[in-house]
């Protein structure tokens, strides 16, 4: 069962973190994780308790950092945690860990002197020497078959035409590896951190998400009446809660495993058999009308619902994440939190970046002009200029460049 951070622990963890990371700048833990986990989780009995016993022992330490300013002098640490890295579409992953990286040395530079961004992925393959390059440290899991304890009955039935779980699975099952930190970001890779992000932390500790694109009528009648026979808050004007998520590791590491709960719950009760093949819902035949390719948005959403009640056992905040790269906003400290790329060839994209189509006349910035977005588009192409090693250097030193500025 979860266990809360007492709140003392959790001012010496942040001091002794960052002794150790004055020596390793950016600490960036490669942890092992399997793509097929879904396979071997175990089979347990049937959960029984109702959903108020489930969030009745749940508590988050208070929150320390409610006020931006004083927290601006504190030390502060912050992980992005990516769970998803493809091995077979390995150069792709590179060019975005490389372009995400490149937007973290850009954190490292600007954000407040004490506070630390480090970056977390959980990918199969620890030992790619491109990932060592970038000064990845490894610390493989302690055991192949370690299993959360007492899941959920159905997982394994009902997650396997859902290959998407691993989004989400890792955070539940690794929470330890990042509950150290004052806040987690959970982010896809192909995304930027921008000038607003650096002196950022969510305001009064709150839960923070960006935008999805699944809340119809449809669904939203469907999600509110699932909430409604299993006794749990809902709130029908929070719409579209989005994958991006901010937050503290302890709601994160909640949210993530009631997100996994809904997301069996749903599968065995609201989607029949055939809804459930990949074969069927593949085709997207009734987008966007209850689909199963999104199970997971709809798991986050009645998980936010539970477990923050609409900022009532918690503060829960929409805000500008996954804004996309091919906006014209301007990217400064009162821009957007945080870049996503999308699927388009509209600039700056990634597949046009990643098949080398930004060349000639159509070349990408070689300076930074934080008047508009190109934000993406300089870290991007000037991700491609550095090596692995000198960017991992650069990270390396950057907050020593801060330290010795401040003596
Ligand atoms: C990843 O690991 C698998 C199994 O351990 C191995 O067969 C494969 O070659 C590795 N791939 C890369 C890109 O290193
Ligand atoms: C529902 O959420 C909105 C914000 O999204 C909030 O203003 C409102 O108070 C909430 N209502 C209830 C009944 O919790
Ligand atoms: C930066 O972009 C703005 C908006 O497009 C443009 O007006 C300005 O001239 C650019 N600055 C430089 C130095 O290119």
């Amino acid at each position: 069962m979860w266990k809360p951070l007492q709140n003392t622990k959790s001012v010496t963890l942040v001091q002794g973190c960052l002794f150790a990371i004055t020596a390793f700048i950016i600490l960036m833990t490669v942890v092992a994780y399997h793509s097929y986990l879904v396979y071997r989780v175990r089979i347990s009995g049937p959960r029984t308790t109702p959903p108020e016993a489930v969030l009745s022992d749940f508590s988050v330490p208070p929150c320390l950092f409610g006020d931006l300013p004083s927290a601006r002098q504190q030390p502060v640490l912050r992980v992005v945690v990516v769970v998803y890295f493809s091995i077979p579409q390995k150069s792709t992953y590179l060019d975005q860990l490389k372009w995400c990286m490149r937007s973290l040395l850009e954190m490292a530079e600007t954000e407040p002197p004490l506070w630390r961004t480090d970056l977390i992925i959980y990918m199969e393959n620890v030992t790619l020497p491109q990932v060592l390059d970038l000064g990845c440290s490894t610390a493989p899991r302690r055991n192949a078959f370690q299993v959360y304890p007492e899941y959920e009955r159905n997982l394994q039935e009902q997650m396997k035409e859902y290959p998407y779980l691993d989004s989400i699975y890792p955070l539940v099952e690794h929470s330890s590896s990042y509950s150290k930190y004052d806040f987690v970001v959970r982010s896809d890779l192909d995304v930027f951190f921008t000038p607003a992000f650096a002196g950022w932390i969510p305001p009064n500790c709150a839960f923070v998400t960006g935008n999805g694109g699944y809340s119809d009528t449809f669904n939203m009648e469907k999600l509110a009446h699932v909430a409604s026979y299993s006794g749990i808050h809902f709130n029908a004007s929070v719409r579209n809660v989005g994958s991006t998520w901010i937050g503290t590791p302890q709601l994160v590491a909640k949210v993530a495993e009631r997100t996994v709960h809904w997301m069996v719950h749903l599968s065995r009760i609201e989607f029949s058999p055939k809804q459930r093949t990949i074969a069927w819902w593949g085709g997207a035949p009734l987008w966007m009308e209850w689909h199963y390719g999104v199970l997971s948005m709809y798991g986050g959403h009645l998980a936010v619902n539970e477990v923050l009640e609409s900022g009532k056992r918690h503060p829960y905040l929409k805000l500008d994440l996954d804004h996309p790269t091919t906006s014209s906003a301007s990217c400064t400290v009162d821009g957007p939190l945080h870049l996503h790329t999308y699927q388009s060839n509209v600039y700056f994209s990634k597949s046009e970046f990643n098949n080398r189509k930004y060349v000639g006349a159509s070349a990408l910035p070689a300076f930074l002009n934080s008047t508009r977005c190109d934000y993406a588009a300089y870290l991007a192409a000037d991700s491609l200029v550095m090596t692995s090693v000198g960017l991992a250097e650069r990270l390396r030193s950057a907050k020593l460049t801060t330290l010795q500025k401040r003596v």
